[in-house]
């Protein structure tokens, strides 16, 4: 097995581990590369959807998304396309996925299947290491309190995209739920900072002000280049993340000439997290 590591704070490349091999023996160790780097990468993996599907399965039962519609045969695999003409791209700014449920996310398969020339590329960032070096004072501000982390409803994941689908529930408001700003990881114990730009709204107890200010600083702060890595995808990629431990952000970078005109595409798959706590 060959690791190469993409930034000095979080992500690898794996060469060597068959992703088709749904042992438990082969599982563990994926995992524990997941824990230990937060993000990882295989390149070359020409997995059907059902292998995919048995792959995230692995990491426990799977989610199916608040908004959009999966494929009629798998409908646990979203498909996330950016379509030829479009200038945006699902998840485009930082954030961690669905952090508005009362369980977010625990972990992302996602598999690129058509990836433009040039654009596109996702950066991570360690929310482990963001929070061991954020401002003393802010640490003590709100070590102990809670955010309200709000959806921005059905037409932020679907009517901004031509060719995303809702899936047709009725119910298309806003979620919204209160999570510890400081999570403990439930299978490391490490601390982690869990709010994100796009969906964290306001700290409870705090003024609106004061909420403003300090989430303005803890933004800034996660987003600190120190903190990230970034991957160039290449088709066939399979990229695992730990959502509890990273936020994400997928450039929207199709400017005239440098790989506007192409459809970028993803095959994404979520399992079910558990209570921040
Ligand atoms: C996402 O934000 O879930 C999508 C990431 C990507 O397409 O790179």
């Amino acid at each position: 097995m060959e690791v190469k590591l993409l930034s000095g704070a979080l992500g690898a490349e794996i060469k060597g581990i068959n992703l088709k091999d749904t042992s438990d023996n082969n599982f563990n160790k994926i995992n524990d590369l997941l824990l230990e780097h937060k993000v990882l990468f295989f390149r070359d993996q020409k997995i059907t959807e059902e292998q995919h599907l048995a792959l995230a399965e692995k990491f426990g039962p799977l989610e199916t998304h608040a908004y959009v519609k999966g494929l009629d045969k798998f409908p646990e695999i979203v498909r996330i396309i950016k379509a030829e003409d479009e200038k945006n791209q699902w998840g485009e700014n930082w954030h961690s996925d669905v952090s508005y449920n009362v369980k977010p996310t625990k972990a992302v398969i996602i598999k690129s299947i058509k990836i433009p020339p040039v654009g596109g590329d996702t950066c991570f960032s360690n929310m482990e290491l963001a929070w061991e070096t954020l401002d003393e004072k802010i640490k003590e501000k709100i070590k102990d309190k809670k955010a309200i982390h709000s959806s921005l409803g059905a037409e932020f994941f679907i009517d901004n995209y031509k060719k995303m689908e809702g899936n047709g529930k009725k119910n298309y408001g806003e979620y919204s739920n209160e999570h510890p700003i400081v999570r403990t990881h439930p299978e490391t114990g490490k601390k982690i900072l869990f709010v994100n730009w796009t969906y964290t709204k306001r700290i409870i107890g705090l003024d609106e002000k004061e909420s403003d200010e300090i989430l303005k600083k803890i933004f800034e702060h996660q987003a600190r280049l120190e903190l990230t890595c970034r991957f160039t995808w290449t088709e066939n990629t399979v990229c695992i993340w730990d959502n509890r431990s990273v936020i994400h952000f997928a450039i929207a970078d199709f400017y005239p000439g440098r790989g506007l005109g192409h459809e970028r595409i993803m095959d994404r798959i979520a399992v079910e997290g558990d209570q921040p706590h």
